[in-house]
């Protein structure tokens, strides 16, 4: 559980008005990347796609997940139905607000650098 507030009703009245403007829209989260972080390698994601989010293998390819160009809701999906070897995440393991978290998490990632940047690797890169 984490301390932070998720909604805060705003009343009318022009300070409100403004207050609310800074707050996320009906339905949306302030996800949270460091606590997507924690969830991620908490519930174990990390075994398979990669403490990076670089993908990895398990019986075969497990995408990364890194810069994840799926939307929220596909991405959510995918968890909670788990395709092929891929296990399901069910509420009562990953909570709608941890994998809000896991999301941005994953689209804060940096993902693969270029060859180029890496000086040990772009001397053995193809020219
Ligand atoms: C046991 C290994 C394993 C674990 C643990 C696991 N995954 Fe996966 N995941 C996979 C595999 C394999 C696929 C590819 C499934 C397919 O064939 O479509 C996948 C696919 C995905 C995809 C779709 C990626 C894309 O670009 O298509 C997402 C998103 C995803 N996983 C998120 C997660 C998250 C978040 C967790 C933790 C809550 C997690 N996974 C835990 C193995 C795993």
């Amino acid at each position: 559980m984490t301390s932070r507030p998720r909604s805060i009703r705003c009343s009318l009245g022009a300070a409100a008005v403004a207050a609310c403007a800074a707050l996320p829209p009906p339905g949306a989260s302030a996800a949270d990347a460091a606590n997507g972080r924690r969830a991620y390698l908490a519930a174990g994601c990390y075994a398979c796609h990669g403490r990076a989010g670089q993908g990895g293998a398990y019986n075969y390819a497990a995408p990364p997940l890194a810069q994840t160009q799926l939307s929220p809701e596909r991405f959510k999906a995918v968890v909670r139905t788990g395709p092929n070897e891929m296990p399901a995440f069910v509420q009562a393991v990953l909570s709608d607000s941890d994998l809000d978290d896991v999301y941005a998490f994953a689209r804060a990632l940096p993902g693969a650098r270029p060859l180029k940047d890496v000086p040990l690797l772009d001397a053995e890169a193809p020219n």
